[in-house]
């Protein structure tokens, strides 16, 4: 047995102990899906598993692991009480071909793909077998809380890259009227669906299909104002009439968003690009803000919950976001 061999083997009989551990760690989550395993920070690297109530999607980062691919998922998945179990390779994902990630489903009886999660009080529809994502981003569950926790009945969010409007839910349980703006309809219409489940009048709050910059210029242009914006946007995005980085946009998206924003309002950016930092949308911040005679209050640097432990070292995980407050 050559040396990578018998490493993989005393890690692969530890795997019981490592999810044991994983366990212990998530207790106390608000929630029924969250990441349930998280590569090295839990024991092994190049794997991931997300919970999503019994449903279960495993993610192998790493060429060498994807060989093992369903010995790896027999063995996590005799670890759990699983309904639904899919693996996902991702060793050649780049973020512009997630779209063509192999699959394989281990168990799918008795339940579909699909299943509704419910994450501090809030429900979302998922389905396991999307390709590029799940439905939920996991790692922005603390995130939707802290956001959305000030804003009351009255208040107005701006929510850009909305994807399936999770954090329009937030705002609109909390009584806010929300606009979410993204260039997907597919995606839109799934987030209408997550206002309807969570007993939402989707005809009270905006869907609409748009490129973001578009969107902004329109918006200012017609004199709106927001109580909130957020500004996740992908690291990069192509449409038919032109390519995005968020490297090169960060700045040009937040000062557009300051420009829409009411007094003592608060703006939330974030990447997932680990060629970004904190010190980047910060700096991005700090020159919007000075362009635009608006005063920074006060700002918190956040990233994962504790699901996403050893985040910011792994590929597969490296959310950071700034939350301010605007005078
Ligand atoms: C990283 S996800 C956003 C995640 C979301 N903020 C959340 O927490 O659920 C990126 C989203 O941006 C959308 N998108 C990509 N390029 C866009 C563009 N130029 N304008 C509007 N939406 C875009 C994609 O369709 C996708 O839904």
């Amino acid at each position: 047995m050559g040396d990578l061999n018998r490493r993989m083997a005393n890690e692969y009989h530890k795997i019981p102990e490592f999810f044991e551990k994983a366990v212990e760690l998530r207790k106390g989550i608000n929630s029924n899906t969250y990441r349930f395993f998280n590569g090295i920070g839990d024991g092994l690297s190049g794997i991931t598993l997300d919970k999503f109530d019994k449903h279960y999607v495993m993610q192998i980062f790493n060429k060498d692991l994807e060989k093992r691919a369903e010995y790896l998922g027999i063995k996590f998945l005799s670890c759990i009480d699983a309904q639904y179990f899919i693996i996902k390779l991702r060793s050649s994902s780049d973020g512009l071909s997630l779209g063509h990630t192999q699959m394989i489903v281990l168990k799918d009886e008795p339940s579909s793909s699909e299943t509704v999660v419910t994450e501090n009080g809030r429900k979302f529809f998922i389905d396991c077998n999307d390709a590029v994502n799940n439905g939920l981003f996991l790692d922005m569950r603390d995130n939707r809380k802290k956001v959305t926790d000030g804003l009351r009945d009255g208040s107005t969010m701006l929510n850009c890259f909305s994807y399936t409007c999770s954090f329009g839910v937030y705002a609109a349980t909390n009584g806010c009227k929300t606009v979410n703006v993204d260039v997907s309809r597919k995606i839109l219409d799934w987030g209408k669906k997550n206002y309807e489940l969570n007993g939402l009048d989707d005809d009270e709050h905006q869907f609409v299909q748009s490129d973001v910059l578009e969107y902004l210029d329109k918006a200012l242009a017609a004199g709106e104002k927001f109580s909130c914006v957020v500004m996740d946007p992908p690291s990069f995005s192509r449409n038919k009439k032109s390519h995005f980085s968020a490297k090169d946009s960060f700045y040009t998206l937040i000062k557009k968003s300051l420009l829409l924003l009411e007094p003592n309002g608060t703006i939330f950016v974030s990447t997932n690009n680990s060629a970004l930092s904190h010190d980047f949308l910060h700096s991005c911040l700090v020159r919007a803000a000075g362009d635009t005679q608006r005063k920074i209050l006060a700002f918190n640097k956040v990233g994962q919950g504790k699901d996403f432990r050893g985040s910011g070292k792994v590929r597969e995980s490296s959310l950071c976001g700034i939350l301010a407050w605007i005078d």
